[in-house]
C-alpha cells in the first residue's frame, strides 16, 4: 500500500526502487520474489559500502522518527544505524511512556505528529494490526517493526537473506522452526516469505505453542509441507535451517503455562553433533537460554551474522522506500 503522499521532492522512476519508494512495508506478502532479489542485491552494496566507507550521504536531508510501544534492542538500534550511516537523522521514541502516548494520545494523533517532522515511520506495537491502523492515517510510508504477535517483516528479510548468503539458495531446503511458534510473530512471518519454495517445513514446539492454524493453512494452501513435532531429535539429523525462538513470556496471561514450556528446548553442542555438518542455526535474538552460549563457538551458528545482515537489509529498506537507492 502507498502512503498518500510523500513530499514534494522530485519522484524517482519507480523502476529504480522496484515499486518501493513511498510504500508502507506492512506484510511480507508485499514481497514478490523480483522484490527480494532487488532489496538482497543493495543489501550487499550496502555491506561493501559499511564496509569500505562506514557511510555515505543517500538519505542526507532525509528523518526517519522510531517509535517503538515494545521493547527492542537490534530493531530499533538497526534502524538508527542504518539511517545514520546513510546521512539521514533520527526521531529516538523507544520508550512511548516519555511520549505524549503516555498522555493518552492515540496512535493516529501520534503518527500524524511525527510525519510533521519525519520521511519515513518505524513502528513497533504490541496490537496485531497496529503498523496497518498506523498506515490508514499516515501520509508517510510506515515500516512495521513488528505488530503484536502478528508480523515481523524486516526480521523475515534478513532472515531470508541469511540463508541465501549462508547456504547459497532459498528454495529445497528442509527449514525447522522450532520454540513459541504460537506468539512468535518472526516465524510468521518467514514462512510467509519461503513458500512456494520448495522448502520442507518442520514445525517443532510444545502443543500449546503450535503454529497457528492460519499459517499452517497457507503452507498447504501454497503446495508446500510441513510436519509437527514435539521431539527435535525427529528432525535435527535433516535440516539445513534450524530457526530458534524464544518462548515470550510476556505474551502469556497465565504464568504457570509459560513455567511449564519456558524450557521445552535447549540447543547444545551435544545436540548438534546429531545436525548436518551445512546446516546453519539461526535465531532473532534475544535468547534467554534456549541456546547455550558454548553453541556460539560452531560455525554452524549464524544469529550474530544474521543479526549483522539486518543493517544492510533496513539501509537497502529504507534507501528504496525514501527513493534514493
Ligand atoms: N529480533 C528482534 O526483533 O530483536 P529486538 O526485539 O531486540 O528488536
Amino acid at each position: 500500500m502507498k502512503a498518500r503522499s510523500t513530499s514534494d521532492r522530485p519522484r524517482p522512476a519507480d523502476n529504480t526502487t522496484n515499486g518501493l519508494y513511498g510504500q508502507h512495508i506492512l506484510s511480507v506478502r508485499q514481497f514478490t520474489p523480483e522484490v527480494l532479489e532487488y532489496i538482497f542485491g543493495v543489501a550487499d552494496e550496502m555491506r561493501t559500502l559499511v564496509e569500505r566507507f562506514g557511510s555515505a550521504d543517500l538519505l542526507q536531508g532525509q528523518i526517519m522518527a522510531n517509535l517503538f510501544y515494545e521493547p527492542s534492542t537490534r530493531t530499533s538500534s538497526s534502524f538508527m544505524a542504518a539511517m545514520q550511516r546513510l546521512g539521514g537523522q533520527v526521531i529516538p521514541i523507544n520508550s512511548v511512556k516519555f511520549s505524549s502516548v503516555s498522555k493518552g494520545e492515540s496512535l493516529a494523533d501520534t503518527v500524524r505528529t511525527l510525519e510533521c517532522y519525519a520521511d519515513v515511520i518505524v513502528l513497533r506495537h504490541y496490537e496485531v494490526g497496529a503498523a496497518a491502523e498506523a498506515a490508514r492515517w499516515a501520509h508517510k510510508p510506515i515500516i512495521n517493526a513488528g505488530d503484536g504477535v502478528g508480523e515481523h517483516p524486516t526480521q523475515a528479510l534478513l532472515d531470508a537473506y541469511t540463508i541465501r548468503r549462508e547456504l547459497g539458495r532459498l528454495d529445497n531446503l528442509t527449514v525447522a522452526m522450532l520454540g513459541d511458534l504460537r506468539f512468535g510473530r518472526t516465524v510468521h512471518s518467514l514462512t510467509r516469505l519461503l513458500l512456494r519454495r520448495g522448502i520442507t517445513f518442520r514445525f517443532v514446539s510444545p502443543r500449546l505453542l503450535r503454529m497457528p492454524d492460519e499459517i499452517r493453512q497457507e503452507v498447504t494452501g501454497a503446495g508446500d509441507t510441513f510436519t509437527e513435532h514435539e521431539d527435535v531429535h525427529e528432525i535435527i539429523g535433516e535440516v539445513d535451517v534450524l530457526y530458534v525462538t524464544r518462548v515470550q513470556k510476556e505474551r502469556f496471561t497465565d504464568l504457570a503455562e509459560y513455567e511449564r514450556v519456558k524450557d521445552s528446548y535447549i540447543i547444545t553442542p551435544e545436540l548438534l553433533r546429531e545436525a548436518k555438518e551445512q546446516m546453519i542455526v539461526m535465531h532473532p535474538l534475544p535468547r534467554v537460554g534456549e541456546i547455550t552460549y558454548e553453541v556460539d563457538e560452531d560455525p554452524r551458528a549464524a544469529y550474530f551474522r544474521q543479526m549483522q545482515n539486518g543493517l544492510y537489509i533496513r539501509m537497502a529498506l529504507l534507501a528504496a522506500v525514501l527513493g534514493r537507492a
